[in-house]
C-alpha cells in the first residue's frame, strides 16, 4: 500500500490550527501554567526509564488535541502500518523502508518478497558476533599474528555519522580497541590518521552502501596503498573488511567475499547504524551491548507502533516541531545534549533530520507552498551555554529546544553531576520565566549602581522569558537508552515527513552537487576549465593557476 497524499493545510485541523494559533501566540508560559494545575501531568510522558516533560510549550490542551487531530486526518495511523510492514514507502526508489526489522526480535518473521527477512537479518548478526569475538579475543590477528589494536572506519554520511556518534556516546563501555572514523575526502584526514597507525595491528572497515561513493573510495584506495607499502598484498584480506550491498564493486576493490558484511536495499544510509554498519560499534563495545543498543531501539519502535497518539513520545515531539515550525515559523530548531559524550548526536541528527526532510515536492508531485524540513543544530550543555545560549535567551528569534539529560552519571561523580543537572534544569526554567522589569529593577536596587546608571542599565537586562523547550530526562545513558532515544528520533522523522506529505527516505538533492563534481575534477586534473557561470570560471582558473 502507498503512503496517504493529503496536502495538510486542506486539513479540517490545519485551518483550526490556524485560529488556535492567533489566540495563543502571545500567551506567556507562564500564564499557561499558572491557569492549569495539572499541566505538567498532562503534558509530560513517562515511558520505560525515560520522563519526556513537554508542559514548557507554547500550547495548551486544544494545541495538543488539534494537533493529534492533525496527525489522524492525515493517515499517520495508516501510514505507520505500511511503514513497519515493508511497504516500499520509500516510492521514488521503490524501496521498504525496514531499519526496524533490524532490531526486531530473532523470534519475529517479517516477509518481503517471499523471504522472511528477519531470517537474512539474523544469519548476518550472527557472522557480526563471530567476527566481533574474534577481534576482540584476538582469535583473529593480522599478517604478522599480532592482534589488532586499532579498528578504522571509512565512510561517510550515514557509514560514518551513525557509528562515529555512538562509539564516542558509549566510549564508557569500549573495550581495549581504539577507533578511528576516516570520512572528508580531504587527503589531511586519512593521511593524519594513518601517520598514528600501525598496519600489523590495524583493521580497515569500508563502509559503503553502494561502494561508489567517491570520499569512501578514495579513502579506502589510499588506505590500501598506504598498508601495501609495508606489507605483502595478499595481506589485505586479512587487513580489510567491508560493509556493503554492492559486492560486485567490493570484491574488485579486492575485499574477499567472506570479508563482506552485506546490507540490503531496504536500509537507508542514514538509519542504518542498526545493520552491519554498526560493525564498528560491536567491535568497539562489544556484540552484547550492541544487541542491548538494538534491543533499546526496537522498545522504542513498539511504543511508537502502538501507543495512542496523545502519549506516543515521537508522535508528540513530531507534532510540536511541526507547530512551531508551520505556525510560529520558527526557522530553527535547537537538540542540547547534557552529555559530553552525545556530543556528536546533533550532528548525527542533522543527517537523520535535514536530509529526511529537507524536500520541496509533496507525495503528489506537486510544489510545496509552506514550510517542511526543520533546521536542526546544537552542542552540549554546560559548553553551549557559553557560546550561543545567549541568543536563544535574548535574540529576536524564537528556537524551541530539546534538553537531553541523564538521572545518573556514568562514573557516579556527583559533585559534577549535581552541577551539570543544576545548570540542565536552571536553563529550561530561565527560559521559561525570563527575568521582567520589576524584578531586574529589585535587583539593581539592591546594588550599588547609581540611578541613573540603573535606568540606563535596565532594558539590557530584561529576560522576555517565553521561549518553549522540552525535557527528555532518562535514567542513564546505556546502550539500551541510547539505542531508544535514536529510535525516538528516527520515528520522530517518519511522523513529519508523513504530516509534510513528502517522501522522507530518498535524498536526490544530494546528486546534482556529486555530478558537477566529478565533472569539474577531471576539467582540474586536465587543466582545461570548460564553460561555467563567470564566477565558478573565475575560481577555478585561480585554482589551477
Ligand atoms: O550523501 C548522500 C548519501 O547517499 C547518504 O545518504 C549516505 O549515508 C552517504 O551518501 C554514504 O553512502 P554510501 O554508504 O553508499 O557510501
Amino acid at each position: 500500500m502507498s503512503l496517504p497524499t493529503i496536502n495538510p493545510t486542506t486539513t479540517k485541523a490545519w485551518k483550526a490550527l490556524e485560529n488556535h494559533y492567533n489566540n495563543i501566540k502571545d500567551t506567556h508560559l507562564k500564564d499557561l501554567f499558572s491557569t492549569d494545575a495539572n499541566r505538567v501531568e498532562n503534558l509530560s510522558i513517562n515511558w520505560n526509564d525515560f520522563h519526556v516533560d513537554y508542559s514548557k510549550n507554547r500550547i495548551d490542551q486544544t494545541t495538543k488535541k488539534l494537533l493529534i487531530d492533525l496527525a489522524k486526518e492525515v493517515k499517520l495511523d495508516e501510514a505507520i502500518n505500511s511503514y513497519f510492514q515493508g511497504d516500499p514507502i520509500n516510492q521514488t526508489e521503490n524501496r521498504a523502508v525496514l531499519h526496524t526489522a533490524l532490531r526486531a526480535p530473532k523470534s519475529s518473521t517479517l516477509n518481503l518478497d517471499n523471504k522472511d527477512i528477519i531470517q537474512e537479518i539474523s544469519k548476518v548478526k550472527e557472522k557480526i558476533e563471530k567476527f566481533t569475538n574474534q577481534i576482540i579475543n584476538g582469535d583473529l590477528k593480522g599478517h604478522t599474528g599480532k592482534k589488532f589494536t586499532d579498528i578504522v572506519n571509512i565512510g561517510i554520511g550515514g557509514s560514518d555519522l551513525g557509528p562515529a556518534m555512538i562509539t564516542e556516546s558509549l566510549e564508557f563501555y569500549k573495550n581495549h580497541l581504539n577507533l578511528h572514523f576516516i570520512s572528508n575526502v580531504d587527503g589531511d584526514h586519512v593521511h593524519q590518521n594513518l601517520k598514528k597507525l600501525d598496519p600489523e595491528t590495524t583493521l580497515f572497515v569500508i563502509v559503503s552502501k553502494t561502494f561508489s561513493t567517491q570520499e569512501t573510495l578514495s579513502n579506502a584506495n589510499t588506505a590500501r596503498t598506504w598498508f601495501t607499502k609495508q606489507a605483502p598484498i595478499d595481506a589485505v584480506e586479512k587487513h580489510f573488511v567491508a560493509v556493503s550491498s554492492n559486492i560486485p564493486n567490493v570484491t574488485s576493490f579486492g575485499i574477499s567475499k567472506d570479508n563482506i558484511f552485506p546490507l540490503w536495499d531496504w536500509v537507508g544510509g542514514r538509519f542504518s547504524l542498526w545493520s552491519a554498519v554498526g560493525l564498528s560499534i560491536s567491535l568497539s563495545i562489544g556484540y552484547k551491548n550492541f544487541e542491548l543498543l538494538l534491543e533499546g531501539a526496537h522498545e522504542m519502535d513498539e511504543h511508537f507502533k502502538a501507543t495512542p497518539f496523545e502519549e506516543n513520545i515521537p508522535v508528540i515531539l513530531g507534532m510540536l516541531s511541526i507547530w512551531y515550525n508551520n505556525f510560529f515559523n520558527v526557522e530553527s530548531e535547537a537538540i542540547i545534549p547534557y552529555s559530553q559524550y552525545l556530543h556528536r548526536l546533533p550532528a548525527y541528527l542533522q543527517q537523520g533530520i535535514m536530509e529526511s526532510n529537507g524536500k520541496s515536492i509533496d507525495r503528489n508531485g506537486e510544489t510545496i507552498d509552506y514550510q517542511t524540513g526543520t533546521i536542526i543544530w546544537g552542542e552540549p550543555g554546560t559548553n553551549s551555554q557559553h557560546a550561543f545560549f545567549q541568543l536563544i535567551h535574548q535574540g529576536t528569534k524564537l528556537i524551541p529546544s530539546e534538553f537531553i539529560g541523564f538521572k545518573h552519571s556514568l562514573f557516579n561523580d556527583n559533585n559534577h553531576h549535581h552541577k551539570l543537572m543544576a545548570n540542565f534544569f536552571a536553563q529550561t526554567e530561565a527560559l521559561m520565566n525570563g527575568k521582567n522589569k520589576a524584578q531586574v529593577l529589585q535587583e539593581l536596587n539592591n546594588s550599588n549602581i547609581p540611578q541613573n546608571k540603573l535606568q540606563q542599565l535596565l532594558p539590557f537586562k530584561v529576560f522576555e522569558g517565553n521561549k518553549p523547550t522540552t525535557t527528555v530526562l532518562i535514567n542513564k545513558l546505556t546502550p539500551k537508552s541510547l539505542g531508544a532515544l535514536i529510535a525516538m528520533y528516527e520515528q520522530r522523522i517518519f511522523v513529519q515527513g508523513i504530516v509534510w506529505n513528502i517522501f522522507s527516505y530518498d535524498q536526490w538533492g544530494v546528486e546534482l552537487g556529486k555530478q558537477l563534481a566529478s565533472e569539474i575534477l577531471s576539467e582540474i586534473e586536465k587543466s582545461e576549465i570548460s564553460e561555467h557561470d563567470f564566477s565558478t570560471k573565475n575560481l577555478l582558473n585561480r585554482y589551477i593557476c
